[in-house]
């Protein structure tokens, strides 16, 4: 959490509610999950009504991009169902980032959520450019000229700027977004590795005392837990390394 030690938050890629809820099972109920759109799609908002029905943490990493009406109503079903963490895209402009914010908050105003979930407000993060792109396809989505770096500096400002809590960043991109848009805005890093792993599919990858120090609020992992032949050991494996 912010100026304090980074929460882990365990990403369920899984096709299925049934594959998802068996790792659930192995884990700590403080535990944080990441529900995305591989699972919410297929197993849908019961997914999240029983995590966060049980009192467990749950992002939902839906990546919303729409008009605000629409986006604002989404909102609003997120926090309804407990979640704690919602992704929305910067690209979508100020009205939307705006109408994503208020809407946070006026669910929050109105007691949405459940159980242990009803009273902790649902956080937006934004999603910036995706780590797909790199400055030889930006242009071609934000214009002539756009770099990474720019467009990711520029696009957190404006959701800062806008209401939105925090954003999505790769860990080498966390340090600029913290110093731009504040200490208190919250930056989630996935691409984690532990020392000497293999970095997969990932092109960037950090251990999770790199980002930790470069100020990462939140550190997503997924199958460095989720593929471990001992899911319980490899999450606390992780949280130790965050301070070694
Ligand atoms: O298995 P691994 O630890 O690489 O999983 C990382 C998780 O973070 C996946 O759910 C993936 O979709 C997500 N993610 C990512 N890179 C991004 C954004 C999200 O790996 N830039």
């Amino acid at each position: 959490m912010v100026a304090g030690r980074p929460e882990v938050i365990v990403a369920l890629d899984y096709p299925d509610f049934e594959s998802a809820w068996a790792l659930v099972e192995q884990l700590p109920a403080d535990t944080w999950y990441k529900v995305g759109l591989e699972l919410f799609t297929r197993a849908g908002p019961p997914v999240v009504e029983r995590l966060a029905g049980e009192g467990r943490n749950v992002f939902l990493d839906l990546k919303l991009h729409d008009i605000p009406n629409t986006v604002a109503g989404a909102v609003r079903s997120a926090s309804r169902l407990g979640a704690r963490l919602l992704t929305v895209h910067a690209a979508g402009g100020e009205a939307m980032l705006r109408a994503a914010a208020d809407a946070a908050v006026e669910a929050a105003a109105a007691g949405n959520g459940s159980g242990a979930q009803a009273h902790s407000r649902l956080r937006l993060l934004a999603i910036t450019v995706l780590t797909s792109l790199d400055d030889a396809s930006l242009p071609a989505v934000f214009g002539r000229g756009a770099t990474v770096e720019e467009t990711v500096g520029r696009l957190a400002g404006l959701a800062r700027e806008s209401g939105i809590d925090g954003a999505v960043s790769s860990v080498r991109e966390c340090r600029a977004i913290k110093l731009a848009c504040g200490e208190e805005f919250m930056v989630v890093t996935p691409g984690i590795r532990l020392a000497g792993q293999d970095a997969q599919d990932q092109a960037r990858v950090a251990t999770p005392a790199v980002a930790s120090a470069a100020g990462a609020d939140y550190l997503v992992v997924g199958r460095t837990i989720t593929k471990s032949e001992d899911p319980r050991t490899a999450l606390e494996t992780v949280r130790a390394a965050i301070d070694s």
